[in-house]
């Protein structure tokens, strides 16, 4: 496990976007698994910032949604797949139709999440991109899911909804399920990045990094995989045992 915490949050994100324009740069096929939330961001801003001085270019780039809302309409501001248009596709030069995630809207849900899961595990991620919850979460798996499970619908925690509500008018919108990608999906991945920052994810950073490998957080089941970096600011990694850094 590879840990590297930032004194400033700029010099993190900088970082992280050193690791994923390298990565779309010098891959074949780059495959990108992608995360939303607050803290990834400025991340794709840095991005955006970096492409539009030519020094990027994501033509080569397909992208795999980590998790999705379900039921919220496909035209809501807050649909993951809205998100991460408004915030990086329509900025760069990904080609049309290469950013994909899983349809919260689908018919019959479960046939959707296995269609998404093999889409996702042929298509092969090379970099897969992380938040972390309050909670310990990663996507969507809240505490209790499995280190082995793979894409399905789920119910937010409430801590998640409580945080997740402040991109919402209220409280209440914040929809009650998802789809997200399995633990065992997302560690499928070939390299796993994962940022957080601020000291409310310390708790759930050392205990993802140096607790027990247990579904109560499912984070913990990255020190299954063998290519994981974490960059932490400092708040974040405030309270990671010393013997773990
Ligand atoms: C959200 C997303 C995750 C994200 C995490 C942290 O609910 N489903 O993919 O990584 O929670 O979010 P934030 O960066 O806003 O703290």
């Amino acid at each position: 496990m590879n840990i590297t915490v930032f004194d400033s949050r700029a010099a993190l994100v900088d970082h992280a976007a050193d690791l994923i324009s390298e990565f779309v740069t010098t891959a074949p096929a780059a495959v990108l698994g992608l995360a939303t939330g607050g803290t990834m961001m400025p991340i794709y801003e840095n991005l955006i910032g970096r492409h539009n001085l030519g020094l990027v270019s994501f033509s080569r780039t397909s992208g795999f949604l980590l998790d999705e809302y379900v039921a919220l309409p496909r035209s809501h501001s807050q649909t993951y797949r809205n998100v991460i248009h408004r915030l990086f596709e329509r900025h760069v030069d990904v080609l049309p139709g290469s950013i994909i995630g899983p349809d919260g809207n689908a018919s019959a849900l479960a046939a959707e999440c296995e269609r998404y899961d093999r889409q996702v595990s042929e298509a092969g991620v090379g970099l897969q991109l992380l938040g972390i919850g309050r909670n310990g979460h990663i996507g969507f798996n809240e505490p209790g899911a499995s280190p082995g499970s793979r894409t399905r619908v789920v119910t937010l925690a409430q801590a998640t909804r409580d945080d997740n509500a402040r991109f919402f008018t209220s409280p209440q919108q914040v929809p009650t399920q998802a789809i997200t990608q399995g633990i065992g999906t997302i560690r499928a991945g070939k390299r796993l990045l994962i940022v957080a920052q601020g000291t409310h994810k310390a708790a759930a950073v050392r205990a993802a990094i140096s607790g027990p490998i247990t579904p109560a957080l499912p984070a913990s089941a990255l020190q299954l995989h063998s290519n994981v970096t974490f960059l932490l600011d400092t708040k974040a990694a405030s309270s990671i045992p010393p013997a773990a850094l």
